[in-house]
């Protein structure tokens, strides 16, 4: 059997960067060599593209933190990609998981696993995924859309832009715009940057003040804010898989060591764990799946994705948090280890995707 050639993309531009080194360094080290001719691509934090050196056979699972060490630099990105089969972007956040890297492929003709440039796009800009998804029915947290303006750079002196459901919009002093976030949203309140990822620039506001600085600090990140009421809730996760047919795992949950699960749960407090499956009843776990399956179908999702869900205490209702279109691919990632469970191992699962990746 000819084997496919596949290049497997990771590191990226994002703040994610370190979680896809160990993501892509799982994903090459599970890909069945029999099978697959891998070449191992890897993005510097500035763009700088690589290729991973290190014989593959050698090659071993990074961890957080850690860079490959033997690289050799490509001059040209597009001859490289342009000579495999299919792609693996097996990249986090933003200029990868965007849609960004998607399109570049698409320009070259190169398939590649999981979601298109739309897909991407909307999942990453998480008000456009709730306008969305509000659209599809999906109950959702109660949000507001802050837009940040500064027309000119080399002044610090920021313009708040309230805007509301029918994209109006309306330039507000910060303190007025968090009085209209408080009547609709209530306190605590979430703050968060449109674009971003890993709990990057979000913040828990218990109050104006607290509110005030979170609005200030997520515009650091984008200029595109979203602040939702606080779900007292459980964190569900269910992962889809498929291109028109979609499929969806059992369902998996995270216990953040944490009051909230921030950068620091996710990936430096050992104490966060998670269960899978989840202790739930089997109706809620099917509303998830449901809800999982027709919400990717919504933002036009193609191959993979992992939905995030809040299961509110003491109402048992059902919120859709987030849809993550490249999720964490570690070994011990909620995405492959939900799969597992289902009766998937990790080297099954990828090649599903890259075949779904090569047949859309
Ligand atoms: N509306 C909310 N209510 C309660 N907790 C929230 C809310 N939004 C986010 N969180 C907490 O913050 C974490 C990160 O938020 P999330 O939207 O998932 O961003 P990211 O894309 O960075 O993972 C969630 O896993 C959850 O612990
Ligand atoms: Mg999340």
């Amino acid at each position: 059997m000819e084997k496919i050639k596949i290049a497997v993309i990771f590191g990226g531009m994002s703040t994610e960067h370190d979680v896809s080194i160990v993501s892509g360094s799982s994903v090459i080290k599970n890909l069945n060599k029999e099978k697959y001719e891998i070449t191992p691509i890897y993005i510097g934090k500035n763009g700088d593209w690589f290729l991973y050196t290190k014989d593959i056979e050698k090659i071993d699972i990074l961890k957080i933190g850690e860079e490959p060490i033997e690289l050799k630099e490509i001059k040209n990105p597009i001859e490289v990609l342009r000579n495999v089969e299919v792609a693996f972007p097996v990249l986090h956040g933003l200029y990868g998981e965007d849609g960004t890297v998607q399109g570049l492929l698409e320009l070259l003709k190169v398939p590649y696993v999981g979601c298109k440039v739309l897909g991407s796009a909307l999942c990453m800009d998480k008000v456009y995924t709730k306008i969305v998804l509000d659209k599809a029915g999906i109950n959702q947290a109660k949000y507001v859309y802050i837009k940040k303006q500064n027309d000119d750079i080399r002044h610090s002196d920021d313009r708040y832009v309230y805007v509301d459901e029918h994209f109006n919009e309306e330039e507000l002093e910060l303190k007025d715009i968090c009085k209209k976030v408080i009547e609709k949203c209530g306190l605590p309140a979430f703050v968060k940057p449109s674009n971003s990822g890993s709990s990057v620039g979000i913040n828990k506001a218990k109050d104006i003040s607290e509110l005030e600085n979170a609005i200030k600090y997520a515009g650091k990140f984008d200029s595109k804010i979203l602040v939702e009421e606080f779900i007292n809730a459980r964190e569900l996760e269910c992962a889809v898989i498929g291109n028109n047919n979609v499929d969806a795992s059992c369902v998996g949950e995270i216990l953040p060591a944490e009051d909230f699960y921030s950068f620091d749960a996710k990936y430096n407090n050992s104490q966060s764990r998670v269960e899978i499956p989840a202790n739930i009843s089997t109706d809620i776990s099917e509303e998830i799946r449901q809800t999982a399956c027709k919400a990717f179908k919504a933002v036009d999702g193609k191959g993979l994705a992992r939905v995030d869900f809040f299961l509110e205490k003491g109402t048992n209702k059902i919120f859709l948090n987030e849809i993550n279109t490249m999720p964490g691919f570690t070994t011990i990632s909620m995405y492959p280890q939900l799969w597992g469970e289902c009766g998937k191992p990790y080297s099954d699962l990828l090649d599903v995707l890259v075949q779904l990746g090569m047949h859309n």
